[in-house]
């Protein structure tokens, strides 16, 4: 489980080391997220949970003239963040709960609330949105992904079977990146929380675990170090270690296509308006 919490400490540290691999792992989705059609115009973008800043410096590269709030918890992606986005004067980030987070009484309400599996650690969902939806504009557009169910997730199941004995199941509906799998509950959340026209795009999409002439070893890296196999992983000792990192790597160089590893990922693309 990858709580709200953790991604102030150990997890967000981590992730911050890893972004280039973790935008590449998104590859289609987030071409998917940000498809020009589904977005329409906006003038201010929120983006929920903005992580190492890819999403919010997309927009606002694209978008000159519209301004970009990212906003997220780990203080270590958002140095990251700003740090990339260093030479856009369009895009701000802010270290906050977007939960709780308020905006400035001068600042324009967001007429685009954004995320890329950035909503699906928040410990009390429906007051999060219904926060959110006060503070957008009337009619503001929400857009966010999120990963459809655990056993929809091939990547997830192919990793769970390189352990030798599979993690206790968590429960599928606490904070973590499984949280928001089931549609009928994710309706319900939004619905809840005030949110109209709540749509669900399902999107069948490449994880992108590694690319290039070191894709093999990249993606052992990669999976050594992010989410929670690493963390099992990490708690094994001696030939049982070893024998699991041997299944990693034996996994992956079955996944490989072309010059590439690539694991299958289902997500959903959600919509839905303010008002
Ligand atoms: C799976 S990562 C996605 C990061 C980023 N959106 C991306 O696509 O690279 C989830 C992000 O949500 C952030 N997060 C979790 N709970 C949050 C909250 N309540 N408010 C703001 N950010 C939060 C984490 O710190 C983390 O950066």
């Amino acid at each position: 489980m990858t709580g709200a919490g953790e991604w102030t400490g150990r997890v967000g540290g981590v992730w911050a080391k890893e972004w280039q691999r973790t935008d590449r792992s998104f590859g289609e989705l987030t071409d998917r997220l940000l498809d020009p059609t589904a977005l329409s115009s906006f003038s201010h973008a929120l983006d929920i949970g903005c992580g190492a800043g890819e999403i919010s410096i997309a927009l606002a590269t694209r978008n000159p003239n519209a301004a970009i709030t990212g906003l997220d918890i780990s203080s270590d992606l958002l140095a990251i963040a700003r740090e990339r986005a260093a030479e856009l004067p369009n895009v701000a980030f802010h270290h906050a709960d977007a939960a709780t987070w308020h905006l400035d009484k001068a600042a324009i309400a967001p007429d685009l609330l954004i995320s890329r599996h950035g909503v699906m650690f928040f410990d009390h969902p429906v007051a999060a949105f219904a926060h959110l939806r006060l503070l957008a504009s009337t009619n503001a557009l929400l857009r966010f992904s999120c990963f459809r169910e655990r056993n929809a997730n091939g990547w997830a199941e192919l990793l769970q079977g390189i352990l030798p004995e599979p993690p206790t199941t968590p429960d599928p509906h606490a904070p973590g990146p499984f949280a928001f799998g089931n549609e009928d509950r994710v309706s319900v959340i939004l619905r809840d929380a005030g949110w109209k026209d709540i749509a669900f795009e399902p999107l069948d999409y490449a994880m992108i675990a590694g690319e290039g002439e070191d894709a093999l070893e990249e993606a052992v890296a990669y999976f050594l170090r992010i989410g929670s196999a690493a963390s099992a992983i990490a708690a094994l000792e001696g030939a049982t270690r070893e024998r699991a990192i041997a299944n990693l790597r034996a996994m992956l160089a079955d996944h490989r296509e072309q010059d590439r590893i690539a694991l299958p990922a289902a997500a959903w693309i959600v919509t839905a308006h303010a008002g």
